[in-house]
Formats: C-alpha cells, sequence, structure tokens
C-alpha cells in the first residue's frame, strides 16, 4: 500500500511505480478518522521534499491516520538536497509510535521555482529509473535504513543557509525577507481565462473563479507551486525573483488530469 501528495507528479510518477493504485493524501483527508485505519504487509509514503522535511497535507494525513504494518517506509522526491528529511520523517514516526524502516530520498526535477530553471533541470539526467529500480530492491528485501545527517552535515547545512539568507539580504538591500506564507509567493497576472485549473490542483481548496479570473484566498497555502506550474496559460508570477517565469513543469508521465483526480479538494 502507497500514499502520496504530489504537486508537480514526481511523486506520483514515484508512488505508481511502487504500487499501481497509490492512495491520494488530499482525497483521504477528506473522510473522518475512522476510515483512516489501513493495514498492509508494506507502506510506503511518498511526497515532495519541502525544506527537508513533510509537506503539511502528509504529516496531518500521518497524525490523524491508523497505519499498520510491519514496514513502513518514507520516500521524498527531491530536486537538490534531501537535506534533514530522514531526520525529519524519523522525528515525527517516533512522536506517532511508528517504526520507520526505510526514507530513501529520490532525486528528481527540482520545481521550487526561486531557485531553480525548470529548462535546465530538464536538461540533467537524474537517472530516475535506476534509482527506482534500487529502491523496489530494498523494499522486497525490507531492507532497514534510515541514514540521519551527521554533526558535520547538520554544521554545513547551517553554513549554507546562513551563507543563502545574507546573499539574499544582500541582494534586498538590507531590507527584510518578504512574507510568502499563505499564498503571497505568487501573484495572478491578467493572462488568467478563468479555466478553474487552479482551483482544481490546489490541495487545499484555496481558489474561487470570480467574474472570469482566479481569486486565491490565502487559506492554508503550503506554497506547493501545484497552481502555479499547472495553469495552462502560465498567468502566475512569483512575488519573489524567480529563475525562469517561462517554464513551468508536470512530470511528463503524470496527466493534468491525474493532479486534478489527486488534489481536488472539491
Ligand atoms: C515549497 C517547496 C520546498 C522545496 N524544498 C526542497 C528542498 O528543501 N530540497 C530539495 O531538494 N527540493 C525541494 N523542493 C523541490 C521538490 O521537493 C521536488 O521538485 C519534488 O520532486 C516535487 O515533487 P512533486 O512533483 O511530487 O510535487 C521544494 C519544492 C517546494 C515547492
Ligand atoms: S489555472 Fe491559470 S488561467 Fe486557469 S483560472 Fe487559474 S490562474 Fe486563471
Ligand atoms: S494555492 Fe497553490 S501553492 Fe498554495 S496550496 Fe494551493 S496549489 Fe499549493
Amino acid at each position: 500500500m502507497v500514499f502520496y501528495f504530489t504537486a508537480t507528479g514526481n511523486s506520483l510518477y514515484i508512488a505508481r511505480q511502487l504500487d499501481p493504485e497509490p492512495l491520494s493524501i488530499p482525497q483521504l483527508l477528506k473522510k473522518d478518522d475512522a476510515e483512516l485505519v489501513f493495514s498492509d504487509e508494506t507502506i510506503g509514503i511518498v511526497y515532495p521534499n519541502f525544506g527537508g522535511s513533510q509537506p503539511p497535507v502528509v504529516r496531518e494525513f500521518m497524525k490523524r491516520a491508523v497505519l499498520k504494518t510491519e514496514y513502513l517506509y518514507m520516500v521524498p522526491t527531491f530536486g537538490f538536497r534531501a537535506g534533514t528529511s530522514a531526520d525529519t520523517a524519523k522525528e515525527l514516526c517516533d512522536s506517532l509510535g511508528l517504526k520507520l524502516s526505510l526514507v530513501r530520498g529520490l532525486f528528481m526535477v527540482d520545481n521550487y521555482l526561486p531557485n531553480f530553471d525548470i529548462a535546465s533541470e530538464l536538461q540533467m539526467d537524474k537517472k530516475v529509473e535506476a534509482q527506482l529500480a534500487a529502491l523496489r530492491e530494498d523494499i522486497a528485501s525490507r531492507k532497514e535504513e534510515v541514514i540521519l545527517m551527521t554533526e558535520e552535515e547538520k554544521e554545513e547545512r547551517r553554513r549554507h543557509i546562513a551563507e543563502r539568507r545574507a546573499k539574499q539580504a544582500a541582494e534586498r538591500g538590507g531590507k527584510p525577507a518578504p512574507d510568502l506564507s499563505h499564498g503571497k509567493m505568487f501573484v495572478i497576472t491578467d493572462v488568467c481565462i478563468g479555466c478553474g485549473t487552479c482551483a482544481k490542483v490546489c490541495p487545499e481548496g484555496d481558489y474561487e473563479i470570480v467574474n472570469g479570473r482566479a481569486q486565491h484566498n490565502g487559506g492554508f497555502c503550503m506554497n506547493c507551486l501545484a497552481c502555479v506550474h499547472n495553469c495552462p496559460v502560465n498567468a502566475f508570477r512569483l512575488a519573489v525573483p524567480e529563475k525562469n517565469p517561462e517554464a513551468r513543469y508536470r512530470n511528463p508521465g503524470v496527466g493534468l488530469s491525474e493532479i486534478i483526480a489527486a488534489n481536488c479538494r472539491r
């Protein structure tokens, strides 16, 4: 049994290679807790790495669900650094009394637009199929592997974050960092045709179409960027500098209708 959350398809692509019928976390979150009891020989959870942690919907699901298995594994898909993803997965499982057997980051296209140009990302061969084959083998053999960061790696990470923040602060001329919470990371331009796709792919149900234009309500936006990447006319611009405003991404193995079916909260 595999559960997944996806914004741009990477995690659904991987989830489907592990189980032909993976279960969407945003869809399950519509149910009552009593219906969130699952039992299987193995249970996997596949999701995009958000800053070394799990997206809020994944954490909410794991807190609400009862997962009964001998072998629980978590697969954060990521585009640059898996960072603290194993540490945070273990912390979460420990806090819920779950035994975590395997955490395996899968290196894929990075969809985080402030830092990455999708066009350059697509030029790179990140050897996804080889990573998948190794993951499948490890799950089949019930490998136990949760590799936590060493103290040196944590120190390196802290240094990297501090350097990046200092660089960004210098670029802003010392002004405070912008508040990017609750949908402040992007704006909808006049290019919007009111098609409603953003409303359908948003796992938080944060959109309405008003007078033929998308309106974002803030809500619980977690900056997953599903709306931004999946807009058919690229009507979104980030409120912070972005590497390539013309380039947007959806995993080539995943269709828009599948992202809608996975995420639509209506
Ligand atoms: C809010 C946000 C934070 C992210 N943080 C990281 C990160 O810390 N490290 C990393 O390597 N990739 C990061 N990414 C990139 C995604 O984890 C990666 O592209 C993932 O495969 C996307 O999965 P999806 O297509 O299933 O949504 C981030 C993406 C978003 C939208
Ligand atoms: S997906 Fe794009 S064009 Fe369609 S309603 Fe949303 S912002 Fe407008
Ligand atoms: S508004 Fe966009 S970025 Fe925010 S949760 Fe919804 S789809 Fe994700």
